[in-house]
Formats: C-alpha cells, sequence, structure tokens
C-alpha cells in the first residue's frame, strides 16, 4: 500500500488494466459460478456455569446440573482442585444414570496418586453397600476439603452431567454428558469450611478428571476456560465460567475476551495454576522486596498462585511488610482508622472519593514478565469495607515460610476476566473490568434455546 502512495499513477494503470478486463473475464466467471458455500456450521462447542458469591465467606458457587432427572447441586468453585466431588451420603440420591466404575478403569489411574482398590461393607458410614459411594472394587481417591484442607475417601463416579451452551452471549439449550466423572465423598468432609447449601466442589486444576478437563476433552477443544466472579452477593448478580475461547460477551455488548494482556500460565503440585509477578508498585513506584522469593519469572517460573478459595490475596511475611509499608506512606496525609485484624491498615470510607473502579487509594501493580504486562489492581479490589464505611487494606499475611510466597486470592479476582489458556500455557487476564463500563455479573442468563421441545 505505501508502494501505491506514493506513485498515486501506478495505482491508476493497475486499476484500468482491472475494469478493461472485467468485461471479458466476466461470462466466464458466470458460466462457472457455483452456489456460495454453505455458512459455517453454528459454534455451539462452548459452554456457560452461573455462578454466585456466598455473602457469609466470600466464596464463589456454581450451579452444576446433574443426576437424571436433573438437579441442580451447588458446588464450590475451585480453581485447584483435581476433582469434582459431591457428597452421596445423602438417601435421597436418585439418579438413574449414576455407576460406580471398577478399580481398572482407564481414569481411575491418572485420577489420583492416591487411588486403591476400595471395599465398602457398611453400615459404619451412613453410605450403605450399593449405593452411590460405597461399592467393592471401586475407585478410591482422596478428595480435598479446599478451604479446611482436610481430606476424606471419595469414590470414583460416573453420572450424568448438563451444561449451558453458548455462541458468547445468551445461552442456549443445555448439553447433557453421559459418562461425567466425580467422586462421591463424605457429607463429614463439607462442613466445618463450604458454604451453606454448597454439596460438592467443583475442581477446575489441570488434571484428567477436573471439570474443565472433562467438557475440554468430550467436545474437542483444546483445554481452556475463563473465569469471572462477581463482587456482589445477591441473587440477581450471577458471575460465570466460560468454557471454550471467546467471544465472551456482557452487556452491554462488550467482548470481554478482547483486549487482554497474556502471561506464561505453569502448572505445578498436581494442576494448580501458577503465574509470575516480578515486582509490585503502588503508585508507580517500586515497594522494596526480596524478589528472590518470587521465583525465576523470565525461566516461566514463577510462583505467583491463583486461587478462588482464598478469599483475599495471601502474601510472604516480608512482603506483605513492605506492601502495607509502602502503600500506608502513600496515604501519610489521611488518617488511619483503628485495625480490623486481620487487616492492620484500615481508613475511614468517606477520606477517599469514589471512581468507577472503587475508592481513589494507590493503585497497586503487579509487575508480570516484562514492563508492558501489567496487572494494576485499583480500589475496588485492593479495599474490603470490613465494617460500614470502614475500608482495610484487602491483603494478609501469610507468614515467614509459606508454600507459596504470593497467593492471589478471590476479592482481587472478582470483576476481572482471567482465561486460563491451558493448551498454550498462558492466563489472559483483564484487569477491572469497571474500566469497560461493564462487570462479571453482566452476562445475560436469559436462555435463547426455542422453546416447547
Ligand atoms: C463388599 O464386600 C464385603 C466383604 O468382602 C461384603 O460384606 C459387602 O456386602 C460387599 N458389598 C457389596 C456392595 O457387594
Ligand atoms: C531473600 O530470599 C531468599 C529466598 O527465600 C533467601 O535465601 C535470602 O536470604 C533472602 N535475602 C534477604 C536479603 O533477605
Ligand atoms: C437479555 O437477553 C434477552 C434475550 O435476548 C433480551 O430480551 C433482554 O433484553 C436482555 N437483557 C438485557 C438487560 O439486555
Amino acid at each position: 500500500m505505501a508502494a501505491a502512495a506514493d506513485s498515486p499513477h501506478h495505482l491508476l494503470h493497475l486499476l484500468l488494466l482491472i475494469f478493461s478486463a472485467l468485461p471479458l473475464l466476466a461470462p466466464a466467471s458466470r458460466s462457472q459460478m457455483t452456489p456460495p458455500p454453505p455458512p459455517p456450521p453454528p459454534m455451539i462447542n462452548r459452554y456457560v456455569l452461573a455462578v454466585h458469591k456466598d455473602s457469609a465467606t466470600g466464596l464463589h458457587v456454581a450451579n452444576v446440573l446433574k443426576r437424571t432427572p436433573t438437579k441442580p447441586i451447588f458446588h464450590l468453585v475451585d480453581l485447584d482442585g483435581g476433582m469434582v466431588w459431591e457428597h452421596c451420603d445423602e438417601q435421597r440420591y436418585v439418579s438413574s444414570t449414576f455407576y460406580a466404575p471398577p478399580f481398572d478403569d482407564y481414569l481411575c489411574s491418572p485420577a489420583g496418586k492416591a487411588r486403591f482398590s476400595r471395599t465398602c461393607s457398611g453400615p459404619a458410614t451412613p453410605a450403605t453397600p450399593g449405593r452411590p459411594g460405597c461399592h467393592n472394587n471401586s475407585c478410591g481417591l482422596l478428595a480435598v476439603n479446599p478451604v479446611t484442607k482436610r481430606r476424606a475417601v471419595a469414590e470414583l463416579s460416573i453420572d450424568m452431567f448438563s451444561i449451558l451452551t453458548t455462541r458468547g452471549s445468551n445461552p442456549g439449550r443445555p448439553i447433557r454428558f453421559c459418562k461425567f466423572y466425580f467422586a462421591c465423598a463424605p457429607s463429614s468432609l463439607l462442613r466445618p469450611g463450604l458454604p451453606a447449601g454448597v454439596h460438592g466442589v467443583a475442581g477446575l486444576g489441570r488434571t484428567p478428571i477436573s471439570l474443565q478437563s472433562q467438557l475440554a476433552s468430550h467436545c474437542g477443544f483444546p483445554p481452556m476456560f475463563a473465569s469471572c466472579l462477581t463482587s456482589v452477593s445477591s441473587n440477581d448478580n450471577r458471575g460465570v465460567i466460560f468454557f471454550g475461547d471467546g467471544p465472551y460477551n456482557m452487556l452491554p455488548g462488550v467482548d470481554v475476551s478482547s483486549g487482554l494482556l497474556y502471561t506464561p500460565l505453569t502448572f505445578r503440585r498436581r494442576g494448580k495454576y501458577f503465574v509470575g509477578v516480578r515486582s509490585i508498585r503502588i503508585n508507580w513506584k517500586p515497594v522494596p522486596l526480596n524478589t528472590s522469593l518470587l521465583g525465576h519469572v523470565l525461566a516461566g517460573n514463577g510462583r505467583t498462585r491463583i486461587s478462588t478459595t482464598t478469599p483475599y490475596t495471601i502474601l510472604e511475611h516480608s512482603i506483605f511488610v513492605a506492601v502495607t509499608r509502602s502503600f500506608t506512606s502513600e496515604l501519610s496525609q489521611t488518617p488511619q482508622a483503628e485495625p480490623i485484624p486481620p487487616f492492620p491498615a484500615c481508613y475511614e470510607r468517606a477520606r477517599f472519593p469514589g471512581t468507577r473502579v472503587g475508592p481513589r487509594v494507590p493503585i497497586i501493580e503487579f509487575v508480570m514478565q516484562d514492563e508492558d504486562t501489567i496487572w494494576p489492581i485499583f480500589g475496588v479490589n485492593s479495599m474490603v469495607e470490613v465494617r460500614p464505611e470502614t475500608l482495610c487494606l484487602a491483603f494478609i499475611d501469610g507468614g515467614s515460610r509459606p508454600k507459596d510466597p504470593i497467593v492471589i486470592g478471590a476479592h482481587q479476582l472478582e470483576d476481572n476476566l482471567l482465561q486460563f489458556d491451558v493448551a498454550r500455557s498462558r492466563l489472559g487476564f483483564s484487569s477491572s473490568l469497571l474500566l469497560r463500563r461493564t462487570s462479571c455479573a453482566n452476562f445475560n442468563f436469559t436462555s435463547i434455546a426455542p422453546q416447547g421441545e
């Protein structure tokens, strides 16, 4: 194009040539005209799951449709979880499609290191032999409560699973998978720790029997999913998890899969998700940190874990102290309120003007692999209203020898779109969708499936 612009005469000649040739070409091309190719088949191999925020715990809960006849069952969303588990003790577990695969099932072995052949003689547990969760020669696994970290023996099981299809916006009809693997765990594993009303855990880790792996392999798309957790806990506000690639459309017609920044994603410790935070800045000033704690980010060896079952981001003690100190010194002119444990830095809300992305407080930035890949955290994600009108810096001290120096928790993930591109080992992140005048509660869940079928 540059050449054509430089020499308009060449362009003119070219056009004249084309136009003079047209009458010759036209009859031939018409006689060979073939019908236009059929439109590409509609893409339906993407799925969408509604997720609400539990007000008591701040954790996020998915409405999973299972069994025959289909029943909605609330599952805690656990990004790190290696499996989907549910408690099957209840005598009302009614499903015509349930069965327990034998110990030699092809997915028993990859499902867990801790697998074993199980004998269930009952009635030591509320389950009785032959009921869901209690079979001989079945595949035993260890299920984990991600909040308390308690473990219990669970039984690999299969039942029907349904999920809504989507082409990016309003969901269409649900699709059913008959051979969905999950584990039947004892109900004692649920409480304490999990929100009331929750009957299981939906693990999204990089393991063969996690929810995202099973959907991707059933449907033949590369493993990829995106989480968009809502910040508001109310019945009318539902966040969303998409399985498959974008578009992910939020009202008013914003495709939030566009304009993402990408950072390398690594998987460690049974399929948990890690990214590399290289340094932290507050109001564009670097926070003095011992960066060797953060791992070799450039070697793709970042040590920052992402977790949906951690309510607030946890920082290793020295990082926590440095971040808190830098943040409060940026606000040295603003009087602090009484600390509200576990949060040491609190302020009255009235001290800060409101913005689209929450109270105007110093911006915390996670610098990823380079200076162009920055995850900014604005007031709406960095502060939490612990008491009415009192805001605290929403980070937690993780002590001096935590497994992971930084664990990015749910409060910092809310109203941010995160695309876990497992196949290409990269994470796409949007920063706050509020900047784009939308939010994670803006997916339109009104079904557009034809009625009466
Ligand atoms: C499993 O085996 C035990 C003893 O080996 C037996 O008592 C029990 O009834 C069996 N359970 C089922 C479901 O067959
Ligand atoms: C920085 O962290 C590394 C890894 O934990 C540790 O070995 C080193 O002593 C620390 N350096 C300083 C100056 O604290
Ligand atoms: C949601 O989608 C339905 C069906 O297309 C439409 O009628 C409705 O207006 C949409 N809601 C909003 C808030 O745009």
